[in-house]
C-alpha cells in the first residue's frame, strides 16, 4: 500500500512531509494530502487526486505554516482515486485528522454502526470510518485521544498504519500499526513518522519500529511512549539504520522485483484477509455475492488477458472447470478483440489485469460489454480503467507492483481466482464439501507455505550462476503447472533476455525434444500431483538425450533426484494451489540469472509496466 509521513518539532512540517512523500511515491500513489496545525492551533487539510507534485502545486499560495503535520500518498483500496477519497480524512467535528495505510476489512459494519449515531461520510473509504470511530469513542468515553485510538483499534479487523492529530494540540501525534509498516524517527527535540525510513533518513539515523498492535504517543519535548492495544507500556527499542536511501526504498532489497517476490506471503495475507473467514471457511467476495444470479446462470466463462495475467487465467480455467463445472475459454485479449468472437448474453467475461490499463484487455472488455456479456474484473489498481469498465470485480490487494516483471500480482490473481472458484462452486453445488474445506484451509495457510517456498532462495541463487551461459531454456509442466511453466519462461525471457519456451510436458515428444542437448537446459515442474509419474517419464526422456534438468519437486521427493541434475524442493499444498508455490523458485531463478548477467531487472529493455498501446 501507500505511504504516510508525519512530523512534530521546530521545523516547518510541510516541507519535511512533502519531501518524504516524494520519497514514498515508489510505493504507488493516486492521490496525496497533508494536514498541518498552525501555530495558533487551527488545522488545515490540503489534498487532491494525482501525484505529490500536484499536491505541491495545490499548496502554492496557501497557508501551510506549522511545526506539526501528517501527510499521505494513497494507493486506493476502497473508493476510487479522487479528492474526497484522498487522505487525510477529518472526523465529523473536523477536529481530528487521520491518515491510514492498509485495509479496514470490517469498515462496513463499523460505518453502519456509526450511522446509527448520526455520523455521515464524505468519502467512500474505509479510512474515514476509522477517524469517526475514534471521535465516537472519544466523545462517548470522554477520554484522551490516545485512549480513544486504542479502544477504536480494538474493534478493527484488517491492516493499518495510522497517524492522528487533533486541532488545538500543536505538539502530539498518535500513531499505531498492524501489518502495515511504521517507523518513528528520533531527532533532537523533534520526531518523524513514516511507512518507510527512506523518507526521513535525511534527518535522523535513529528509528523505532512499531510492532503489530502497538500505539505510540509522539509528543514534542517528551520521551516516546509506546503501549500495546491493552494499554500496557511496551519497551522503546531504538535502531540505527545503515542502509542507502535507494536500498531503503526497496525495503533493503537490491531490486523492487526481489522485494516483491519476498513480500508475497504478506501480499497474499492482504489478498485473503476478510475474504476467507477462518472460523467458518466461508468465502466472502462481494463482487460475486452481489451478482450471484449471473454466476448461477452462466453457461460459459471467457477470460481475457495478456502476458502474466493470461497465464494466471489459464490456471483460472482449471480452477473454475474443476470446481464450478462451467466451460471456460482463455483468450489473449489482443486476439479476442479482433476476431469477431461469438459472445452470448449469458457469458461471463473475466478481465484479468494488474495495471487495469492494458489497452488490448480494455478493448476486449468494451467488446464484451457491447455484446451484452456480464464483465467481471480481477485487477490490482483500484479505480483503473479496466476496473471502472467492468460490471463488478475483485481487487487482488497486493499493493503497488513496481518491478516490470509481474510476480506478486500473478500469485494474487491466482489466489483471487481460487476464492472465486470455491465460492461459485459452492453456490452452484458443484464442489464437494470436503474438497472445499481442504482448499479453503490451504488458502489460510498459504502465507506460511509461501514463506517455506522462499527458503529456496539461496539454493536458487547459487544454481543460477551455473546457467548464465544458456541462450535457450525449456520449461515443462502439466495440469495446473503447465501455466506455471509458461510463466516461469516469461519471467526468464523478459528480464535476462534469454529465450525460453514453456510447454505441456507431454508435448515435448511432438517436436521440441529435437532441441534437447547439453546446451539447452530444461526446467521441469515435477511436484506430487496426478500426473507426477508422467512428468517423471518426460524427465527421463530428456535425460537420455543429454539434456540438463532443473526439477521443481515436492519436499522429500526421492525419485526425481535420480534423473534430474538439480532438484529444488518446495512445500506441498493442495494441487490447485501448487502453481503459487512452484512459481516462487522460477521467479527467483529468472531474477538471479538476470542479475548475474547484469540486466536492469526492474526496468528491462523494450518493456513497460503497463502496455497502454496496441
Ligand atoms: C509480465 O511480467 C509482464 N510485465 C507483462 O506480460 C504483463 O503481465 C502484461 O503486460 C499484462 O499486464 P496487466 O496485467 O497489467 O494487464
Ligand atoms: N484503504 C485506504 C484507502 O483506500 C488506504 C489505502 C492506502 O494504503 O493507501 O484509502
Amino acid at each position: 500500500m501507500c505511504g504516510i509521513v508525519g512530523y512534530v518539532g521546530e521545523r516547518q512540517a510541510c516541507p519535511v512531509i512533502i519531501k518524504g512523500l516524494h520519497r514514498l511515491e515508489y510505493r504507488g500513489y493516486d492521490s496525496a494530502g497533508v494536514a498541518v496545525m498552525h501555530p495558533g492551533g487551527g488545522m488545515d487539510v490540503f489534498k487532491c487526486k494525482g501525484k505529490v507534485s500536484d499536491l505541491e502545486h495545490f499548496l502554492e499560495g496557501k497557508d501551510s505554516a506549522g511545526t506539526i503535520g501528517i501527510g499521505h500518498t494513497r494507493w486506493a483500496t476502497h473508493g476510487v482515486p479522487n479528492d474526497a477519497n484522498a487522505h487525510p480524512h477529518l472526523s465529523r467535528s473536523g477536529k481530528l485528522a487521520l491518515i491510514h495505510n492498509g485495509i479496514i476489512e470490517n469498515f462496513r459494519v463499523l460505518r453502519d454502526a456509526l450511522r446509527t449515531h448520526g455520523f455521515t461520510f464524505r468519502s467512500s473509504t474505509d479510512s474515514e470510518v476509522l477517524v469517526n470511530l475514534i471521535e465516537y469513542v472519544r466523545e462517548s468515553e470522554k477520554c484522551s485521544l490516545e485512549e480513544a485510538v486504542r479502544v477504536a483499534l480494538k474493534q478493527v479487523v484488517g491492516a493499518y498504519a495510522i497517524a492522528v492529530i487533533e486541532e488545538g494540540n500543536t505538539s502530539r501525534i498518535i500513531a499505531a500499526r498492524k501489518s502495515s509498516p511504521m517507523a518513528i524517527g528520533l531527532g533532537d527535540g523533534e520526531y518523524f513518522l513514516s511507512s518507510d525510513a527512506a523518507s526521513i533518513i535525511d534527518y535522523t539515523q535513529d528509528f523505532v519500529y512499531l510492532n503489530d498492535e502497538e500505539l505510540a504517543v509522539i509528543e514534542k519535548g517528551k520521551p516516546l511512549h509506546i503501549m500495546n492495544l491493552d494499554g500496557k507500556d511496551t519497551p522503546v527499542s531504538i535502531q540505527k539504520l545503515n542502509l542507502s536511501i535507494s536500498q531503503l526504498e526497496k525495503g533493503g532489497f537490491d531490486h523492487f522485483m526481489l522485494k516483491e517476490i519476498h513480500e508475497q506471503p504478506e501480499t497474499l495475507e492482504d489478498c485473503i484477509r476478510g475474504r476467507v473467514i477462518p472460523e467458518t471457511l466461508e468465502i466472502v467476495l462481494s463482487g460475486v455475492i452481489e451478482n450471484k444470479e449471473k454466476f448461477l446462470a452462466a453457461r460459459r466463462i471467457i477470460f481475457v488477458a495478456c502476458g502474466t495475467s493470461w497465464h494466471a487465467a489459464l490456471i483460472g480455467e482449471h480452477l473454475i472447470e474443476n470446481m464450478c463445472r462451467i466451460p471456460v475459454e482463455v483468450e489473449y485479449a489482443s486476439e479476442f478483440r479482433y476476431r469477431n468472437p461469438v459472445i452470448f448474453p449469458d457469458d461471463i467475461v473475466i478481465a484479468v489485469s494488474q495495471s487495469g490499463e492494458t489497452a488490448d484487455t480494455l478493448a476486449a472488455v468494451e467488446l464484451a460489454r457491447k455484446a451484452g456479456a456480464f464483465v467481471y474484473g480481477i485487477c490490482n489498481v483500484v479505480g483503473s480503467s479496466i476496473a471502472r469498465s467492468t460490471d463488478s470485480g475483485t481487487y487482488i490487494h497486493v499493493g503497488p507492483e513496481i518491478g516490470v516483471a509481474s510476480t506478486k500480482a500473478f500469485t494474487g490473481q491466482v489466489t483471487v481466482m481460487t476464492m472465486l472458484a470455491l465460492l461459485v462452486g459452492r453456490l452452484r453445488g458443484t464442489v464437494e464439501e470436503g474438497y472445499y474445506h481442504r482448499v479453503a484451509q490451504a488458502l489460510l495457510e498459504l502465507p506460511a507455505t509461501m514463506r517455506e517456498a522462499l527458503k529456496t532462495a539461496d539454493q536458487v541463487a547459487a544454481l543460477a550462476k551455473t546457467f548464465t551461459y544458456a541462450h535457450n531454456f525449456i520449461y515443462l509442466g502439466r495440469g495446473y503447472n503447465y501455466p506455471t511453466a509458461l510463466e516461469g519462461a516469461l519471467k526468464l525471457k523478459e528480464i535476462s533476455y534469454i529465450h525460453a519456451e514453456g510447454l505441456p510436458a507431454a508435448e515435448m515428444k511432438h517436436g521440441s525434444i529435437a532441441l534437447i542437448d547439453a546446451e539447452m537446459p530444461t526446467v521441469a515442474i515435477a511436484t506430487l500431483d496426478r500426473t507426477y509419474e508422467k512428468t517423471l517419464s518426460n524427465i527421463e526422456e530428456i535425460k537420455s538425450r543429454g539434456g540438463k534438468i532443473i526439477a521443481v519437486v515436492s519436499k522429500g521427493d526421492d525419485l526425481v533426484r535420480h534423473c534430474a541434475d538439480y532438484c529444488i524442493e518446495v512445500p506441498s499444498t493442495v494441487e490447485c494451489l501448487m502453481p503459487l508455490v512452484s512459481i516462487v523458485p522460477l521467479q527467483l531463478l529468472a531474477y538471479y540469472i538476470a542479475t548475474y548477467k547484469g540486466r536492469n531487472v526492474d526496468q528491462p529493455r523494450n518493456l513497460a509496466k503497463s502496455v497502454t498501446v496496441e
